[in-house]
């Protein structure tokens, strides 16, 4: 797949999910708080976040490992209807301030609407690229991101813009999802595996060495547990639909985890 038309598949499938506020990746579930504690996000972080933020469409809670303090400035790189950033929001108190930036201007219209209806001040949503981000060098202390980075067609550049924004000393928690072995060419070729959050990620390794390329210190990725991505044998029309693409193929257990991202810009 090039790279263009790629994006733009991605684009087109969250456009469409925001609308439908239904779930596109990662274990869509009727129950969807029941869905984010069994990522790793309590009860009380579910109460400071709006219902309709939450898409389903995460696969950790990269704030729980970002030690947030109050009057940290937090940029969350595909943001969605704004999960996260309302989460951390109610870390960095009113000193404090949150920038999401998405894509899809269909999330970041949902996630505005989420920001009206609770009143949230000190928060706000761009509307851009991963890979080429709105936001200003050395101006951001904590970068985090959930379940998008193995979505961008260029990771590498992905981190470049990472190191760019944070300030020195400035840190990134991301939740995402990494390889573990490289997936069939069937897998690797299919759309609904790509938008599932599968056909894109990488292998651990290489994630580890795009870290270190672009400059960034005392990183670390760690396997959180196995992938909650596209359950195949789950009764989940997005898993199923990769599977009926792929079939034939071993479950996506075998290759795909869950991981969280560390890392730091040194001063
Ligand atoms: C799997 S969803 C995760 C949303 C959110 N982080 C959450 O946990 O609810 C992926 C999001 O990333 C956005 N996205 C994907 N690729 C992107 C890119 N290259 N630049 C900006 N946003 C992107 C999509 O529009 C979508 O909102």
């Amino acid at each position: 797949m090039d790279t263009k038309r790629t994006k733009k598949i991605v684009k087109d499938a969250y456009g469409r999910i925001a609308r439908e506020s239904g779930c596109g990746c990662c274990n869509p579930v009727s129950d969807r708080r029941e869905f984010a504690r069994s990522i790793g996000y309590s009860e009380a972080e579910l109460e400071v976040i709006p219902d309709e933020a939450n898409l389903a469409l995460s696969c950790g809670n990269p704030t729980a490992l970002a030690s947030l303090k109050e009057g940290d400035i937090v940029l969350d790189l595909g943001s969605g209807a704004g999960f996260d950033c309302f989460l951390a929001l109610s870390k960095v108190g009113k000193t404090g301030r949150v920038i999401g930036v998405d894509m899809t201007h269909e999330m970041i219209e949902k996630a505005g609407e989420n920001a009206s209806k609770i009143g949230a001040q000190n928060v706000e949503f761009r509307l851009g690229e991963i890979e080429n981000l709105p936001v200003a060098d050395n101006s951001i202390d904590v970068v985090i991101s959930n379940c998008v980075i193995n979505l961008s067609v260029d990771k590498e550049k992905v981190f470049e813009e990472i190191y760019r924004v944070l300030k020195p000393g400035g840190r990134i928690a991301i939740s995402d999802v990494a390889l573990l072995k490289k997936l069939p060419s069937r897998i690797k070729k299919s759309v609904e595996a790509y938008v599932g959050c599968v056909a894109g990620a990488v292998l651990i390794d290489e994630y580890e060495k795009i870290l270190k390329m672009v400059g960034l210190k005392n990183t670390r990725v760690t396997i959180k547990g196995t992938s909650s991505c596209c359950d195949q044998d789950a009764s989940d029309p997005v898993g199923k639909s990769i599977s009926d693409s792929v079939r034939g193929d071993k479950p996506f257990k075998e290759y795909v985890v869950n991981v969280y991202v560390e890392g730091m810009k040194g001063f």
